[in-house]
């Protein structure tokens, strides 16, 4: 049996990186999966590529507006009949280029708006893809969200203010979430990654590839796979993690456990 026959799932950021990785873990073990991302033109390339039949569709969202995230939620009821797993997995990194090219910024260096956005689309989306969500698996009689935050959700960072604060946010909101709705049989679990290689990270690469990072900080040496993320986000999303429910799965090599 495969480990989502018969389940209806949404994965945001479906595009690229991680969440392509988790769209195809979803599809080989038996998941519909509606695949979510900004960018046109890259969801038809998805689709091609994957060429995943009627169990696969895409659609077209920013999901840091709340009318997009409510149009996601329906379009995965209207094309499968409901929803029992969300995966809220879009986010953008933070790298303002025209101040400290390659780096990320500290609060004093983020004007409002930045602030606003990397905020939008990081806790926002989470936030308004669960608030539509959360009834649809009420009707289903169960569900299981899983959120893609960070080990900056879990740790501070001299840089990335925004993003360490989205992220940190989106770990207590998923356990204020697994509190309320356990007794409706959804679960809600946040999976923490450490460096993994995707278009994410590409203005740091070289540093998370020197031997200063990988062995100073990194116990095992080297940045992980988007497959590694997806592995983890599946057994949150399957039954097999029936008693998991606020957990936090951190997955980073080991990064959050070395101390320098
Ligand atoms: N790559 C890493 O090292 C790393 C580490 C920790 C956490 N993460 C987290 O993992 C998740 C996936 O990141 P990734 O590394 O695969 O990056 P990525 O850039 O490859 O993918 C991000 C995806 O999010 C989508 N997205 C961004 N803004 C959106 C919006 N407003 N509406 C809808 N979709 C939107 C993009 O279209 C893209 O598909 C992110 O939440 C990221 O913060 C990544």
């Amino acid at each position: 049996m495969r480990r989502l026959e018969g389940k209806v799932a949404v994965v945001t950021g479906a595009s690229s990186g991680i969440g392509r990785a988790v769209t195809e873990l979803f599809l080989a073990e038996g998941a519909r999966v509606v695949g979510v991302g900004r960018n046109t033109g890259k969801l038809d390339v998805l689709s091609k590529e994957l060429d995943a039949g009627p169990d696969f569709m895409t659609h077209a969202a920013d999901l840091a507006e709340d009318d997009q995230a409510r149009g996601v939620i329906r379009a995965a009821q209207e094309a499968f009949g409901g929803l029992d797993v969300l995966v809220n997995n879009a986010g953008v990194g933070y790298s303002y280029k025209d101040v400290r090219p390659g780096s990320m910024n500290t609060l004093a260096e983020t004007p409002a708006a930045d602030w606003d956005h990397v905020m939008g689309i990081n806790l926002g989306s989470v936030v308004n893809c669960s608030r539509h969500a959360l009834p649809a698996m009420l009707e289903r009689g169960g569900g299981s969200i899983v959120n893609v935050a960070s080990i900056l959700g879990l740790v501070g960072n001299p840089d990335a203010h925004a993003y360490t604060a989205a992220k940190g946010a989106i770990v207590n909101l998923t356990r204020s979430l697994s509190t309320a709705y356990a007794k409706h049989n959804i679960r809600a679990n946040t999976v923490c990654p450490g460096y993994i290689e995707t278009p994410m990270v590409a203005d740091f690469v070289d540093y998370l590839n020197s031997d200063e990072y990988r062995y100073q900080w990194n116990p095992t040496g080297r940045m992980g796979k988007p497959i590694e993320i997806a592995n983890g986000v599946l057994f949150l999303a399957s039954d097999e993690a029936s008693y998991c429910n606020g957990s936090v799965l951190t997955i980073d090599g080991g990064v959050l456990a070395a101390a320098p």
